[in-house]
């Protein structure tokens, strides 16, 4: 009897010390369960002060649920806006959370509130199916990196204003602070620019796609495709996410990548030759043509963009860029002898540095994909380096700021498993135990160099994703992964991958969020 007591007080103190070692995800800096009853949280109060002052807090539905419960029994919610008292949490979106009589969160941005509201949001999920109460608990909490990204294409499939929502509502549970939108490829057009209406008229339309893998002989699905986002429905969207305090960076793809937009505007490429929208995966050869009309066009939808994303960061693409015909071209030759550049890799470096001019003059930031740095990288511009960490540790080197985002730990179109029982993905591997186990600080940078990395982010493309439920399957539970590793420098993957099988899966369920199940390697 007396060895069964032992073990059963063993046995909670262990529970007690996996309560307080954070189921949360990310871990968080500090956290610690106070003495005494839990809190009933059949209904959550909120204060009308914070509702007034942070009207985000107030269209959350996820305070919502449970006023229609019979059982009332209120817990005040109040957000406030100082600094922390406690002074162990530390950078710019540092919060604290307290559940004790009432709700408290308070942070120094409004930003760091939103924060303290997912860790609520987490704690509420892990303790649900503890007769309706929480534990009382304080966290001392601040992300390690100021910039955690995650990114969807919409061009390759295209995903309705919904599914963006639950989307947006994922990376918010994982304090995921950017999303960078693909809005525009090879294989649509998404966003409406109401000066260029066959932007969307035209481009956001293909009549098929290619099937699985059947590039030769070539297999199409005889299926039209099509979608794009009104602006009325990109401004909604824009709220949405900063009401989850996430910045959304739009991307509108140059001067490659670029045949939905030609497939309107033909006049803009090279050969001024009508082509349609493809429906196969590929780099394609015609790009925009680098003369003064282009950049008028590229210009006015700019303009657009930037009304429509508050966004610093602005995203140009500049990714995989044939060159065949810009050598063909009498055009882009004149451009190119005219401002003494030496090779079409200076033209291109040409053509970015007008458009960060252009993005400087209106106060935005030009963001790029590796290639930028070929031919020489524009004054402004932040890297994003997807082919290996080369470019990020190029760029950083220059004193500019860089964003990691290799194919080895941050492309989650890749497969995640070496079943054979995987859907078709693009290729690759990237496990949940490499996401985790990613450091995006290059040990070869010095410490001021490493200062220029802004932090990291998942990329999703989605030529092999073609459902929503598909696209969750390849974002869910690695993205935790990736959550973890820009928010603390606390690494365990056996934790980890506990709390995930834990806990994570009842989150996924309980939303009807598809995953990829991972059996743990270590269970507890
Ligand atoms: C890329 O994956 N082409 C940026
Ligand atoms: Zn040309």
């Amino acid at each position: 009897m007396q060895s069964y007591l032992k073990s059963l007080a063993l046995l909670t103190a262990w529970s007690i010390t996996l309560i307080a070692k954070g189921q949360i995800i990310p871990q968080p800096q500090s956290i610690e369960i106070l003495e005494g009853k839990n809190v009933s949280f059949n209904n959550f109060k909120l204060n009308d002060k914070s509702v007034a002052e942070h009207p985000w807090l107030g269209r959350d539905p996820f305070f919502l649920i449970h006023e229609t419960c019979e059982k009332v029994r209120n817990v005040e919610v109040v957000l406030i806006i100082s600094p922390p008292k406690e002074k162990n949490a530390k950078g710019t979106d540092e919060y604290s959370l307290v559940i004790d009589k009432k709700i408290t969160i308070s942070a120094t941005t409004e930003n760091g509130l939103k924060l303290g509201v997912a860790s609520l949001k987490q704690w509420f999920y892990l303790h649900y199916n503890y007769e309706g109460s929480l534990p009382k608990v304080k966290i001392i909490d601040a992300p390690k990196f100021n910039y955690r990204g995650v990114h969807l294409d919409v061009s390759r499939h295209f995903f309705p204003v919904q599914f963006i929502k639950t989307y947006l509502d994922i990376l918010a549970l994982y304090k995921i602070n950017q999303f960078h939108w693909h809005l525009t490829d090879d294989q649509g057009w998404r966003i409406q620019i109401k000066k260029y209406p066959k932007l969307h008229a035209v481009g956001s339309w293909r009549n098929e796609t290619m099937v699985a893998k059947n590039f030769q002989p070539y297999v199409g699905d005889s299926t039209p495709h099509a979608g794009y986002y009104g602006q009325d429905e990109i401004k909604e969207i824009v709220q949405y996410a900063a009401d989850r305090g996430i910045n959304v960076i739009p991307e509108i793809e140059m001067p490659g990548h670029a045949r939905a937009a030609l497939a309107a505007y033909p006049q803009y490429s090279c050969r001024q030759v009508q082509q349609n929208v493809p429906g196969v995966w590929g780099v394609f050869e015609d790009v925009y043509c680098v003369n003064d009309s282009t950049f008028n066009f590229l210009f006015d939808v700019l303009d657009e963009v930037i009304a429509l994303f508050p966004s610093k960061m602005i995203h140009i693409g500049g990714d995989e860029v044939p060159k065949s015909r810009w050598k063909e071209c009498p055009k882009c030759q004149h451009a190119k002898t005219s401002h003494n550049l030496k090779d079409e890799h200076e033209l291109q470096s040409y053509f970015v540095g007008k458009i960060d001019s252009f993005l400087t003059s209106r106060g935005r930031t030009l963001v790029g994909w590796d290639e930028i740095l070929e031919g020489g990288l524009s004054p402004n511009a932040v890297v994003m380096s997807w082919r290996g960490t080369e470019g990020g540790i190029a760029a950083a080197k220059q004193k500019h700021q860089a964003i990691m985002t290799p194919g080895s730990h941050c492309y989650f179109d890749h497969y995640q498993d070496t079943s054979k029982t995987e859907p078709l993905a693009i290729g690759g591997f990237t496990s949940l135990e490499k996401v985790y186990n990613y450091q995006p600080i290059p040990s070869t940078l010095d410490s001021a160099e490493q200062t220029y990395i802004l932090g990291a982010q998942a990329n999703l493309w989605t030529e092999y994703m073609p459902t929503e439920k598909q696209v969750l399957y390849m974002l869910l539970p690695r993205l935790c992964a990736l959550s973890e590793v820009l928010w603390t420098d606390y690494k365990d993957f056996i934790s980890f991958e506990n709390r995930i099988d834990q806990h994570e899966y009842f989150i996924f369920e309980r939303n009807f969020w598809n995953y990829k199940k991972y059996e743990p390697k270590n269970a507890h």
